[in-house]
């Protein structure tokens, strides 16, 4: 699996821990940054993450701002793209059996460094399930093609 990995200097030190994690269980992964706590845009970490999932290029990704929100919601601006905030296991879970969701998104100042491993673990080590969300998840591609 390749991960693209991004966020904003409010998600920086989180993002480095995830960095961290994903050697440590020998997951590949692109860094697109930031690269310290300067403030920066989280939009245009966002995009070039999203994108890069979007493409193929990627499996998925993971984002990381202040509180997850604005990151995911230009992550989710991109065609192909679910996004999905989760501060809690049992959302990670879902969001990938449910949703088939393609980026998780996180917000530091909301959850600790345990619990965000935690949920990154659940995330990407959760398949799609398939069946009937699939004709949900096709019927939110329908939306974006309207
Ligand atoms: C940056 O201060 C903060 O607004 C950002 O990290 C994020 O929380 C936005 O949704």
């Amino acid at each position: 699996m390749r991960v693209a990995l991004g966020s904003d200097h409010g998600g920086f030190t989180l993002k480095e821990e995830i960095k961290s994690y994903l050697e440590k269980e020998g997951i590949e992964y692109k860094d697109f940054g930031t690269n310290s706590t300067d403030s920066c845009d989280y939009p245009d970490i966002a995009l070039p993450v999203a994108q890069g999932v979007a493409s193929g290029e990627f499996d998925r990704g993971i984002l990381i701002c202040g509180t997850g929100i604005g990151i995911g919601i230009a992550a989710n601006k991109v065609r192909g793209i679910r996004a999905a905030l989760c501060h809690d296991t049992f959302s990670a879970r879902a969001s990938r059996e449910h949703n088939d969701a393609n980026i998780l998104t996180m917000g530091e100042r909301v959850i600790g460094r345990g619990l965000a491993l935690d949920i990154v673990d659940v995330w990407i080590n959760t398949d799609f399930s398939g069946g009937r969300h699939q004709r949900r998840v096709d019927k939110i591609n329908d939306i974006e093609n309207k």
